[in-house]
């Protein structure tokens, strides 16, 4: 039988997402191994993997390439793409918040420069707002938007809050909850179900099991 394709994120969820394959028994050695590879093979040829920015996670599942998905919720809310989100994986768990300097209260202001990764996400909560806004695309560091002038406020998402911290900014608002997501192509949940189906109770299984060693 043809391997299913997984697509992972690399970067914060990549190693809780390996750590929850191993414990559902899906032997993940060729992912640990440090090489320039792109496509890796489970021990038992039944899964495929690919390690992609997170972005792009939601686009190679939209698209078919891959069946699976595993990736965070704020990057599904910002690309917006039309898959199956079956499962809360419980992980990676921090939230989208609007942050800058609270001393300037900056949400007063009548023109709003708001620096962010997440620029769809920004523009749907600002929408509604009456304050003009400007929104400036950064691809990392956000923090640094207000500490250097380039914006008002950020809207980012925050884990522990030590970057917000380290920099003197402080949370304004919070918008949501956010954690890691399997996700499914919509034909492939039907063409691949045989497969998919017993990936889908296995991680469920995993995650009660968590949930239960935690209480
Ligand atoms: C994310 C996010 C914040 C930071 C929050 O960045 O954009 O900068 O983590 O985490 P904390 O609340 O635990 O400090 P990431 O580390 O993914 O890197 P980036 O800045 O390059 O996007």
């Amino acid at each position: 039988m043809e391997p299913i394709t997984i697509a992972m994120a690399k970067g914060r969820l990549a190693d809780e997402t390996l750590t929850l394959l191993e414990n559902m028994g899906v032997d993940v050695s060729a992912l640990k191994e440090k090489s320039r590879k792109l496509v890796f093979y489970s021990g038992d040829h039944s899964y495929r993997f690919i390690m992609v920015k997170p972005s792009d996670v939601p686009t190679y599942v939209d698209h078919g390439v891959a069946d699976v998905g595993i990736v965070g919720k704020d990057t599904l809310m910002e690309e917006n793409r039309p898959l199956y989100e079956m499962l809360d994986l419980g992980f990676g768990t921090c939230r989208i918040c609007i942050a800058g300097y609270a001393e300037k209260e900056p949400l007063k202001n009548a023109h709003i420069r708001v620096a962010t990764k997440y620029t769809g996400i920004a523009s749907q909560v600002f929408s509604t707002r009456g304050s003009s806004i400007e929104i400036i695309k950064l691809n990392g560091s956000v923090e640094l938007g207000p500490v250097i002038g380039l914006s008002d406020v950020i809207l980012d998402i925050v884990e522990s809050g030590a970057t917000l911290h380290a920099n003197g900014l402080s949370i304004l608002e919070e918008i949501c909850t956010c954690s890691a997501r399997l996700v499914v192509n919509r034909v492939s949940l039907k063409t691949k179900e045989s497969q998919i189906r017993p990936l889908i109770e296995g991680l469920k299984e995993q995650i009660e099991k968590r949930s239960n060693d935690h209480d």
